[in-house]
């Protein structure tokens, strides 16, 4: 799938930047193949519009932020959050026309981060129950680009079968067999719950509370459509810790990785740089593999082997998931 050639995926709402990245000024982000600069608005909300100057198409990024509007870093002339051109400073005289406008994005900030819906959005922001849990902390982990496609980075995400040979050098266990699993097709994603004895490795032991060699790890995961993750973790001493990855699509070949996660536990019981170091050696096990893959293929769902085998199927069912809601919406899949 091309995922810059179908337009119903620019009708979700994607987390695009950390809220904290827009204090020094503009930013400029890819996504779906469409040049967006963000900045923050006059009440310190984000904005997003389309990075292109209308008077001589410089890139506004490049520009600076002044009250809340976006001024163009060549001539001068600034926007405000709706994109209505609202000065142009060697314009004396006439009034600024209509025309004078660049086109603008739904944009809203939640969980931290700047979230952008190319087109009006079919679904609103998926919801977290941690992120107003006051027994819960948010630690921000990633936000880097991976050159995957995001459902190659969905399908892994609920596919128990890679635990044991990608991971090899953190929490996969030797043999893998969960000792159960449930999958259920939501409305607009997928529930699964996954009970699977992990390794618990030295770097893992102060991080997930134990120093056994091994583990178990009940996990609740809930895919969003199009290509967000909920993966709610708990352990048997009761720590939970609920890890939510993004693949916001930047082009069709690559993916900007936004994660971030929720632990029962506090700063002073585990540091966050200690669990985002080991996530880290975990999330780097999957980028290698994951940038192996190739973006646009899809899987043969003629061959029916992988159907019956439960590590598969999720990837399976996101993807005719997907194939249906693009035939709800009068379109086709499109490869390159
Ligand atoms: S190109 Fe932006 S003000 Fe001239
Ligand atoms: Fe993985």
């Amino acid at each position: 799938m091309l995922v810059t050639r179908q337009k119903l995926l620019r009708r979700f709402w994607y987390p695009v930047m950390p809220m904290t990245m827009l204090d020094a000024g503009p930013r400029p982000f890819t996504l779906l193949g469409e040049k967006i600069v963000l900045f923050k608005g006059p009440d310190g909300r984000p904005v997003a519009l389309l990075d292109r100057c209308c008077h001589r198409t410089a890139e506004l990024s490049k520009g600076t932020v002044e009250n809340g509007n976006i001024v163009c870093g060549y001539h001068g002339w600034t926007y405000d959050a709706t994109g209505k051109c609202v000065r142009i400073p060697q314009n004396t005289e006439a009034s600024i026309p209509a025309s004078a406008k660049v086109p603008a994005y739904r944009c809203d900030a939640r969980y931290g981060y700047a979230w952008v819906a190319l087109d009006e959005p079919v679904q609103p922001i998926f919801e977290l129950t941690e992120a107003t849990d006051p027994a819960y902390r948010q630690i921000d982990q990633f936000y880097e680009v991976w050159n995957c496609a995001g459902l190659r980075l969905m399908e892994n995400s609920f596919d128990m079968a890679h635990l044991s040979f990608v991971h090899k050098g953190t929490f996969g266990p030797k043999s893998h067999v969960p000792r159960s699993m449930s999958m259920e097709a939501s409305e607009w994603g997928l529930e699964t719950n996954v009970e699977t004895p992990v390794a618990n490795p030295e770097m893992a032991r102060n991080v997930v509370g134990s120093d056994a060699a091994e583990t178990v790890r009940v996990m609740r995961g809930s895919w969003f459509l199009p290509f967000s993750r909920r993966l709610a973790i708990s352990y048997p001493n009761g720590l939970r810790h609920t890890i939510i990855t993004n693949a916001t699509p930047i082009d069709d070949r690559s993916s900007m990785v936004v994660q971030w996660c929720y632990r029962s536990d506090t700063e002073a019981q585990v540091p966050a740089a200690e669990i985002i170091a080991f996530d880290r050696a975990v999330t780097n096990e999957d980028k290698t593999i994951l940038e192996s893959t190739d973006p646009d293929a899809c899987i043969d769902t003629t061959r029916r082997i992988e159907f019956h085998m439960d590590s598969d199927k999720p990837g399976l069912i996101m993807r005719e998931k997907l194939l249906a809601l693009l035939r709800e919406y009068g379109e086709e899949e499109v490869h390159g």
